[in-house]
């Protein structure tokens, strides 16, 4: 699944086009039998008294295209995703109808529902500066005499590079979004718009033969200079302006994008785009062709199988939200409001991960390092540190990590560290191999310490530091306990040593090392065990067991164990 999942929703704010009573009573009647809060705008005022940044909110559009543009307007500026209902007639972007309305929010809160990324773009000429979900469009001014020349002249220019004249109706400036209603009427390309950052030039019946549209990613920088006058559309009439000759338009994507939620009752895109737009491709006499699925041997996953998969993708969930706070992290000044922030981390990956695991497994038990004991009825537990390196997060360094583990009668038997920053996912099942992403990974083979790089966590007196410094090619310190097992596990490092930590910092890392092929040992050189439940810190010496013998002999003769 593309997008990240959709957990926590306290709050709906229904921006509603006074079209349908009956699906904003579907809504209410929702709302009230989940017991989540419900308020209603109507079209034409602001979200943003009743807006409060604090609740985890659900923004949905009731009406067609145009109540879902200008949720995009309302919404996107606080970072709330939106569900759109098609309470209109036609409609490509709001795309749930009105009887799966419960269903569709049954799915939002059981976290089931995913969140796509859209494209925005950002327009500036003289006297406006403004985004948009769909297009920009640069047309010619329609004469008042109708003998007088009825075109207009633009060159075209991105990333400094000169495109060239568009001489005729005009162009447009589209986003995946924008791009199907652009292909009906001056048959541009069609663009799968989830999750799809680029932005489209599409010459408007120009006087050239041969012109054809352009894609490029959304960071280019597209200049516009009209040779006559133009008239400026952003997003069929949200904006316009009537430029006068010689008038630069610089256009490139947004920066903020906006958040679309799917659901399994969304129309599919190109269902959607046959069905309105009379496509022609779906269907033919023979009917749909079916995937072949007799053809692949059909394998069950196994529970851990399973329960890697959503423990992935739960861990890739939170890249998203993380990477965000992680960015703002980094533009605060005061302390205190920096603490705000990390909590608020803590606490958002939190939810979305345990709500995830919750919903798929009900009757396993979760552990997290920032929310209660959840107890369930079976010989699963999983421990969840949901970010591990606070300290690195919260001086926006990015060496940080999301840490979840599943236990078998209290045995790590799965583990998963996502990276978000490197967008690097560490997985691995008990007795199998361990991986990163797809790719296999493998401790190193180095047998002597002074060709070794060793990492440390907790350092008391920098004993460890103090004592290995000299004796290898170096001693790093990273600050995330997960991660550090990791980069063991993949070979960046020999060896890790651990003065003392939780069982939550490093059940994870424990699976993916060993399955790598790490020897993990205790402060007694025996095996290392995760014991959870107590609240015990212990020392862990992690190696790739060629160099464990003679990093123990160290650490006792020393007296760091
Ligand atoms: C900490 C990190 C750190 C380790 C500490 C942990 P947190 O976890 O893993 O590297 O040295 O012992 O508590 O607080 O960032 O989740
Ligand atoms: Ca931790
Ligand atoms: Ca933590």
């Amino acid at each position: 699944m593309h997008g990240r999942r959709l957990a926590t929703t306290d709050r709906l704010i229904v921006l509603n086009s006074p079209e349908s009573e009956d699906g904003l009573e579907r809504i209410q009647r929702w709302a009230e039998e989940n017991d989540i809060d419900v308020a209603v705008v109507d079209i034409g005022n602001d979200i943003d008294d009743i807006y409060d940044p604090g609740v985890p909110t659900l923004g949905i559009t009731l009406g067609g295209d145009g109540t879902f543009l200008e949720g995009i307007k309302q919404f996107t500026p606080h970072g709330v995703p939106q569900l759109g209902i098609n309470a209109g007639t036609l409609s490509f972007l709001a795309r749930v109808e009105i009887p799966d309305i419960a269903d569709a929010l049954d799915e939002v809160i059981r976290g089931r529902a995913a969140v796509d990324s859209r494209q925005k773009l950002h327009v500036k000429s003289s006297g406006l500066n403004t985004t948009g979900i769909n297009e920009v469009t640069l047309e010619h001014v329609p004469p008042e005499n109708p003998f007088d020349r009825k075109v207009t002249r633009l060159e075209v220019f991105a990333d400094d590079e000169y495109i060239g004249q568009y001489e005729g109706n005009g162009v447009a400036v589209s986003t995946p979004t924008g791009s199907t209603g652009l292909s009906l009427s001056a048959g541009g390309p069609v663009h799968m718009p989830a999750n799809n950052h680029s932005l489209q030039i599409v010459p408007l019946h120009t006087h050239r033969l041969g012109t054809r549209p352009l894609v490029m990613d959304a960071s280019a920088e597209i200049e516009i200079v009209t040779r006559g006058q133009a008239s400026l559309l952003v997003d069929g009439g949200r904006a316009h302006k009537i430029l006068s000759e010689e008038t630069v338009v610089r256009i490139t994507g947004a920066t903020e994008r906006a958040h679309v939620v799917r659901t399994s009752y969304d129309d599919q895109f190109m269902k959607a785009i046959t069905e309105k737009l009379g496509w022609g491709l779906r269907g033919t006499e023979d009917g749909p062709r079916e995937l072949l699925t007799e053809d692949i041997p059909a394998k069950k996953p196994t529970l851990l199988e399973r329960a890697r998969d959503i423990a992935i993708e739960a861990a890739e969930s939170v890249g998203e939200p993380l990477r965000e706070l992680h960015g703002r992290v980094e533009d605060i000044t005061y302390k205190s409001d920096k603490s705000d922030i990390v909590t608020e981390a803590d606490h958002q990956a939190n939810r979305i991960i345990t709500t995830i695991i919750e919903n798929e497994f009900p009757d396993h038990s979760i552990f997290s390092e920032e929310s209660e004991f959840i107890e369930g009825n079976s010989s699963y537990t999983w421990l969840i540190d949901p970010v591990d390196g606070t300290g690195n997060f919260a001086h926006g360094n990015p060496q940080y990590s999301v840490s979840i583990a599943l236990l078998e009668d209290g045995e790590p038997v799965l583990g998963v560290v996502y990276v978000p920053e490197t967008d690097e996912t560490f997985h691995a099942i008990a007795g199998e191999d361990a991986y990163k992403g797809e790719t296999q990974i493998v401790t190193t083979d180095r047998s002597s310490l002074d060709e070794s790089m060793l990492l440390s966590g907790y350092d008391p007196d920098g004993g460890f530091l103090t004592h290995f410094y000299n004796q290898t090619q170096g001693v790093r310190s990273l600050g995330s306990a997960a991660l550090n097992l990791c980069y063991l596990a993949n070979g960046s490092a020999d060896a890790v040593w651990e003065y003392d930590t939780y069982p939550w910092d490093v059940a994870a890392g424990v699976v993916i090392a060993r399955a790598a092929g790490a020897t993990i040992t205790d402060r007694y050189d025996e095996e290392y065990v995760v014991e959870f439940g107590a609240d015990e810190r212990k020392s862990l010496l992690g190696s790739n067991g060629l160099l464990h013998a003679e990093l123990y002999d160290h650490l006792e003769s020393s007296d760091l164990i």
